[in-house]
């Protein structure tokens, strides 16, 4: 990781960051010279996670982070500026989905849904703004999903939450682009990760790579362009 990186100087912080998408965001985000604040709940991949990104040279700190307690959202970004000193990007990308017919769904799960994907990234943004708006500059980037823009059976639960994460995604853009803060939606088709099973299309749908590269498209844009809506599909419809 050479010092001529374009986000050299940068501390972000990845909700998530454990498995998936954001495992992999996390490492394109220190490869490209930021400094990374993990956030998930499982402390040990974290931790195995910072140590690989630290061994190719980059700098990570794990913090255990559960997105849907305010106190957990609080401490992770006390210890990335006590640790970083700034805080310049944040990706909320913690979220996960249960799917089944509104007749059949479970109240827990969407509890559980509403409280990580959507009341975790809205209390996670909140958290950053005063550093951001103090430092006038700043980037939040939501993965978001193409759920988010679409509805299909068995899936009100998932998509209401993402339905609702482009809302507030599009709210906060307008109300912090005075401060040269960026609000960017990512919304991705199904991804290749343990989200869901996709043995027979692992290879033609989304990579985690792919969402990666276009958070760091998003990130390269010159200051004054906030690219507000990415979507991502295949581009061949897998069967
Ligand atoms: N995969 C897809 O097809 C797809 C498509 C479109 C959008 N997305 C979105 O992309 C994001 C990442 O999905 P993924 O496919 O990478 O899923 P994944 O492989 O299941 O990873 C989910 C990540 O979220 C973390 N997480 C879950 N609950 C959390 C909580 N309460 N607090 C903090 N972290 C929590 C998990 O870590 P711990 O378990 O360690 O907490 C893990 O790191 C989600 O927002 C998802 O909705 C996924």
């Amino acid at each position: 990781m050479s010092a001529e990186k374009f986000l050299n100087g940068k501390v972000a912080i990845v909700t998530g960051a454990s498995k998936g998408i954001g495992r992999v965001i996390a490492v394109s985000l220190a490869e490209a010279g930021a400094s990374v604040a993990l956030a998930a709940r499982t402390e040990q991949e974290l931790n195995e996670l910072a140590k690989i990104i630290q061994q190719r040279g980059g700098s990570a700190l794990a913090v255990r982070t559960d997105v849907s307690r305010s106190d957990d959202i609080s401490s992770l970004v006390h210890a990335t500026l006590e640790h970083f000193h700034r805080i310049d990007i944040l990706i909320n990308n913690a979220g996960y989905g249960v799917f089944a017919n509104v007749v059949d769904a479970r109240e827990e799960d969407l509890d559980g849904m509403w409280n990580i994907n959507l009341r975790g990234a809205f209390l996670c943004s909140k958290a950053v703004l005063p550093t951001m708006m103090k430092q006038r500059s700043g980037e939040i980037i939501n993965i978001d999903s193409l759920a988010g823009k679409n509805t299909f059976a068995g899936g009100a639960g998932y998509s209401a939450t993402k339905w609702g994460l482009l809302a507030f995604s599009r709210t906060l853009m307008v109300e912090v682009r005075e401060y040269n803060i960026r609000v960017v939606t990512i919304c991705p088709g199904s991804v290749n990760t343990a989200f869901s099973d996709h043995s027979n299309d692992a290879m033609k749908i989304i990579q985690p790579e792919d969402v990666a590269d276009t958070v760091l498209f998003a990130l390269s844009m010159p200051a004054r362009s906030n690219v507000s809506e990415i979507d991502i599909r295949p581009t061949v419809k897998p069967r």
